[in-house]
């Protein structure tokens, strides 16, 4: 089925403005959209639930593995549990991240993701789409944006939200994250050979959605 159905993936750093891109995208096109980060952020979730501590993987695999979770509407559910702004926090980033570097819960979330590559289209955003998951894709996108500029653009989304937010803090935080994600040995963050790299960092959402959707024409037989 993958490899029948155009598929668009989306990788790149947190902050990087994949999400947002992502999902205008999909919106745009009509097409589904596959957030693997909420996946990951709900392993390290149902983690800290479970309270089992992060260094258990084999039954933090298991975990992964028997995940009960649902996508409807914008929203997240896990185990029949509104969990859409509990796995958006700092902590469920960073316990995500750690979760990510797993081999067992990716090769957990692996088939999970491939089943989301359904016509008429997917937009795949994450860390690993393009090299790992959807190696076949037409279109791969890697976005970046400089380490200040991401953290500023999450210190704004915080203050907007009304929620305490310390720049100096989400930028060592950040930082952090990149080197876990970039650093581990299985599907670390890394572009692929064959993707086409946008750095965001003067870009407006409105710029990097045309770019991308251009591309999608160019390599797309028949355009979008
Ligand atoms: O995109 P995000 O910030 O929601 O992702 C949360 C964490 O999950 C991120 O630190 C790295 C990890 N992740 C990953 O390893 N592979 C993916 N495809 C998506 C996310």
């Amino acid at each position: 089925m993958a490899d029948q159905v155009p598929i668009i993936t989306v990788d790149g750093p947190s902050g990087s403005g994949k999400g947002t891109v992502s999902q205008r995208i999909a919106d745009r096109l009509g097409w589904r959209l596959l957030d693997s980060g909420a996946l990951y952020r709900l392993v390290g979730h149902a983690v800290a639930q479970a309270g089992i501590g992060f260094s258990n993987k084999n039954k933090i695999s298991e975990i992964a593995s028997k995940l009960n979770a649902e996508f409807k509407d914008g929203e997240v559910w896990l185990d029949g549990i509104d969990v859409t702004d509990l796995i958006r926090t700092e902590t469920a980033g960073n316990n995500a991240s750690k979760v990510a570097a797993m081999p067992g819960v990716r090769a957990a979330l692996l088939d999970w993701q491939r089943g989301y590559a359904q016509p008429p289209g997917l937009v795949a955003d994450g860390r690993d789409m393009g090299t790992t998951v959807f190696p076949a894709a037409g279109v791969k996108i890697f976005l970046t944006a400089s380490a200040k500029e991401r953290a500023q653009r999450r210190y704004k989304q915080l203050k907007e939200k009304g929620l305490p937010a310390n720049l100096a803090a989400l930028t060592a935080d950040l930082k952090e994250r990149d080197a876990r994600d970039r650093g581990r040995a299985v599907s670390p963050l890394v572009a692929a050979a064959d993707a086409v790299e946008i750095d965001s960092t003067a870009l407006g959402i409105d710029d990097v959605v045309e770019l991308v959707l251009r591309q999608a024409q160019r390599s797309f037989a028949k355009p979008p």
